[in-house]
This record gives C-alpha cells, structure tokens and sequence, in this order.
C-alpha cells in the first residue's frame, strides 16, 4: 500500500505518464506506422518549444457501460492546453487517436470547451487539431451533446478569435460541423478524410460506389468542395503552415496583426509591371506575378489555391501590414466570377473584416459567368455574397484595376460605390457595362443586320469606336469612381501610402442584431 500513497510526487508522475502514453506504446506506433504523429507530439511541433501547458491531463471519463469502467486512460483521448507561436498565446486541443479513436466522450468535450472558453475570454486564437472517429459510441447521447456544446462554442467565438482546424485522421459525422464553422481548414494528404456519412453508407442509400479518399480526401476538398483551405503532404508542413497562416492574424478582433520584419522599401518600383498586363484584352497573365511584384519580399500566403482557381486570394505584407488580398486570375477562365469564386472571395473577405485586416483587390475580370449551371446553381444569390461582404467591409479597402472590369463585376469587385477608400487604376484597364464585341451585338444589332456582306466591317469600326469611348480608365476617373490612373510600376507606394493614410479608419454600419447576407 505505501507505494500507492496518493499524496507522493511519484503517484503523480505515473498519473502523468499513464496520460502522456495515451492508448499505450503499441497504438503509438500503429499511429506511426500509418504515417501519423500522436496527439502530443504534434502540439509540440505546432507550439514554440517547450511552451506547451497542459490542461486537464488527468481527466477520466465516467462511462460505465459496455466495460468502460475497465478502460480508463487518463487524459480520456484530447490533449488541451495553451501555448505559443511566434510568442504569442494560442489556445489547442489535439484529438488522440490511440484512445478510442480520438473520439469524443462527455468529459472529452468538457475538456475542448474548456479551452475554448479560455481562447474566447483571453482574445487569443483556438487552434483544433482533429483525429477522431466521432461520438464515443458507448456513451451515446452524451457524446452527442458534446459536440453540440463544441458547435455552439465555434459559433460563438467566430468574429471573436481566430478559429483554425486542422484534419489529422478521421473526421466523420457530425464531426466535421466544428472544422465547418471554423475559419481556416487544413487537411493533411493521404491520412486525413472528412464526410458527412462515409461509404458504406453511401452505398446502401445511393448505391454509389466511392472510397474514403475520394469522397473526402485532402484532394477532394481542396478542389472540389472547397470545404478544406489548404492541403500539406504530412503533419509536420500542416503544422508549420498553421503558424505561418497565424503570422498574418491578429489574436483577436480587437487587436491588429503583428507587424512583419521586412526591408522591402515601401516605394520599391516595380518596373516589369509596366509590361506585365498584356495589350491585347484577350491574352492571359499570371495575376499572382503581378501580386508578387507588389507586395514585401514577394511573399504572398494563398488561401484556397486549389479551389475557384478563378479568382485568387490570400495575405501578404505591404509596408510590413498584414493584408488580404483578393484578386480576379485571368489565366484561369479569364478571370471570370462564377459561383465558386464568388463563395471563395465572400468568405475571404468577411473574415478579414471581422479580424481588422485592410483589403486589396486586384481586378481584371471580364463579368459574371453565362450559362444555365450558373443561374440554375444560384449565381444570383452567391454573387450577392461577395457584393454583400464587400458593401460590409469597414476595413480600409483599395481597388487597383489591372485591366477589365465590366459590369456587375465592376460594382461587385470593391468599387468606389462600396466605399472602397482607395480606387486605382492603370492606364490601359477598361471600366465599361460590357465587353465591345458584346457591345456592339447589342447596340448595332440591326445595322449589323442591314450591313450584309459590309457586316464585319462595319463591326469592326463600331467595336473601335466602343473600345475608343468606353474601355479605358478615364471616364470613370473623370467621375471620381477611380481616384487615380497610375503607372504600373508605382503600384507598391500608391498602396502603402493609401495604408498608412487609412491607419486610423473608422467607419459604422447601422445598428443592427445582424444582417441577413442571402445564404
Ligand atoms: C468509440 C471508437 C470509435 C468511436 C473508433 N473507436 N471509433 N471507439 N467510439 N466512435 C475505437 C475502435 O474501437 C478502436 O479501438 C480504435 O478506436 C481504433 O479504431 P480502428 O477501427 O481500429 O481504426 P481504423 O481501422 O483506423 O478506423 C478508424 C475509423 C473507424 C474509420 C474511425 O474506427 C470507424 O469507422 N469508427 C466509427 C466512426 C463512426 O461512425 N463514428 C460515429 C460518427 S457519428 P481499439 O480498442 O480496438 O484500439 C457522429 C455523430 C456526431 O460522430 C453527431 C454530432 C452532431
């Protein structure tokens, strides 16, 4: 009985062994031999060194049904705790997968919403790092009030502090809804999946045949569902990408992002800017050269890149000032705002809003996109998001016009009319209601008609004439809708000035309990 004295410091190490071994050396190394790091190794890879505190690491469950009572693992399969990165507090809990499955019991949840709480009252971002089978079975609703308890929390910490998932394994059922509601998804390559009901089930109801990957898969998502933000090939890149992605955020929606560290002079010329957009309206160019031209040390840090390839998005640094960056991608279907990259922007957008991070919009983008899937598909309520976001947006905001920006796209892309602060243009862009070619179909239609064999001539000089009047900059800078044509290679110090004109920006909405942005 004396080495079972419950007040000796050694009782407490074997307590705290016994809870860092988790589901015993054996399910380590299955874990590993999978490919997989354990639930402690990995917050010690995503947290400065040594600066992990471990939050309710003795923690059992209270199942006493199906011989639970026989399995009791300290820590009961979730480390929590706080740490930091880059010395900044962040808030973590990491499923561990060699207990139970990582899934999710009454006291397992406690634990999460523990931290979550303290992420929320402390203003610093919760991180989640997700390897689960779902709802701890044997406890059945319990479990399942679990998740709900996490839900709620997700929903009331969005806008407050940063939220940021990462899918380490499994992820299933009503699991995925935390990871939904959260501001960024990682998932890692070939290990980690996410569905609502899996294969099997699939199967029986749809008679559907598909495997776990493809149905949700790091590829899967990031490209086709554009539910996950980004995809690293192991856990190790995930997790360093995670800290690079916090770089760019501040703690809270109160706070500001830390300043970067860059000697990129803020009035650096960029003179291959001057070439960069082609001359001729139809001939693609990389929209992320141009981006990478401007900003500190060309480093841009994309969000979604596999997703609406259309449209492009991400943070960067301008003057050492975190910055989101949206921007139309003509070498992918011209640049054009379909469903997808109106979702893609909208989301991007709103989250820089709520975490005070100025927005830049690089646009060249030829109007919303024509057809059938589009309006069938609900292109009128999804491009509504992203004007909606953009209306909303009280950050400072600046528009630099590469090139095209025709119709509703125009209004859409961060106008003037939106209460963009800072409208830029170069000199060759084209602000206009349409293209000319579609133009002068339109307008000339009948002389078109009249022309006969004259017809292509005719067109010819009508889209000159078009091309002429309305596809260039000045019209709408005669108007004060672009605040400035500018010379390509200037852009970096006109957008920096704009920034640190901007620092003290206060603007209102209305009050109100909230929007009603048309989902
Ligand atoms: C209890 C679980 C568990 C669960 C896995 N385990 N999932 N224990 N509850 N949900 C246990 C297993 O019994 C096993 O224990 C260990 O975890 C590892 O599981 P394996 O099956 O051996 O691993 P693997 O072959 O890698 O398969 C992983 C898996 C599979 C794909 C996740 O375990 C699985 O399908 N689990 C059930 C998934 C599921 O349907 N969950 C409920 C979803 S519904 P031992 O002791 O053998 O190591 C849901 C509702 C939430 O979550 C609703 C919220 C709104």
């Amino acid at each position: 009985m004396a080495d079972k004295d419950p007040s000796s410091l050694e009782e407490l190490e074997k307590r705290l062994d016994a809870a860092r071994l988790g589901g015993g050396t054996e399910r380590i190394e299955r874990q590993h031999s999978s490919g997989k790091l354990t639930a402690h190794e990995r917050v010690d890879l995503l947290l400065d060194p040594e600066s992990f505190v471990e939050i309710d690491a003795l923690v059992t469950h209270r199942c006493r049904d199906f011989g639970m009572e026989q399995k009791i693992v300290p820590g009961d399969g979730v480390v929590c705790g706080y740490g930091t990165i880059d010395n900044r507090i962040v808030y973590v809990f990491a499923q561990d997968f060699t207990v139970f499955g990582g899934s999710l019991s009454e006291t397992n949840a406690s634990k999460i919403c523990k931290v979550m709480d303290l992420a929320v009252e402390n203003g610093a971002p919760l991180i989640g790092l997700n390897d689960s089978g779902g709802a701890r079975i044997q406890e059945g609703v319990a479990s399942l009030g679990g998740y709900a308890d996490i839900f709620l929390r997700n929903t009331l910490a969005s806008g407050v502090v940063p939220q940021i998932s990462a899918i380490m394994g499994p992820c299933a059922g009503g699991a995925v809804y935390s990871p939904a509601i959260t501001d960024f998804i990682f998932m890692v390559e070939n290990t980690s999946y996410m569905f609502v009901t899996g294969p099997d089930v699939i199967k029986t109801v749809t008679h559907e045949e598909v495997t776990k990957e493809e149905l949700g898969g790091a590829a899967t998502h990031s490209a086709k569902s554009g539910v996950c933000h980004f995809t690293r090939a192991n856990d190790a890149a995930c997790l360093l990408a995670i800290r690079q992605l916090l770089s760019y955020l501040p703690s809270n929606n109160l706070d500001e992002a830390p300043p970067g560290r860059s000697e990129d002079p803020p009035d650096r010329e960029a003179p291959e800017l001057d070439s960069m957009v082609p001359a001729d309206p139809n001939r693609p160019y990389d929209m992320k050269q141009l981006i990478a031209a401007i900003v500190d040390d060309a480093t841009f840090f994309e969000v979604h890149s596999n997703y609406a390839r259309n449209i492009v998005v991400g943070f960067a640094r301008l003057g050492n000032q975190s910055v989101g960056v949206v921007a139309n991608q003509p070498a992918y279907l011209a640049g054009v705002l379909d469903i997808d990259a109106s979702l893609k922007a909208a989301r991007f957008v709103r989250f820089c809003d709520a975490f005070n991070i100025a927005l830049v919009t690089f646009e060249d983008v030829p109007g919303f996109l024509p057809g059938t899937q589009q309006e069938f598909g609900g292109i009128i309520k999804h491009g509504a998001k992203l004007l909606y976001a953009y209306a909303e947006a009280t950050v400072p905001k600046l528009t630099v016009i590469t090139r095209k920006a025709y119709g509703g796209a125009y209004c859409v892309m961060s106008s003037k009319h939106l209460r963009t602060d800072v409208n830029l243009a170069y000199p060759a862009a084209e602000i206009a209601v349409m293209g000319p070619e579609g133009a002068v179909n339109i307008l000339y239609r009948r002389e078109l008609a009249a022309a006969g064999e004259e017809a292509s001539a005719v067109r010819a000089a009508k889209v000159a004439e078009y091309r002429e009047r309305f596809s260039n900059p000045y019209i709408a800078a005669e108007r004060g809708f672009v605040d400035a044509v500018i010379e390509p290679r200037t852009t970096r110090g006109h957008l920096i000035r704009a920034l640190r004109q901007l620092a003290g920006k206060r603007q209102a909405i209305p009050a109100k309990k909230h929007g009603n942005l048309p989902i």
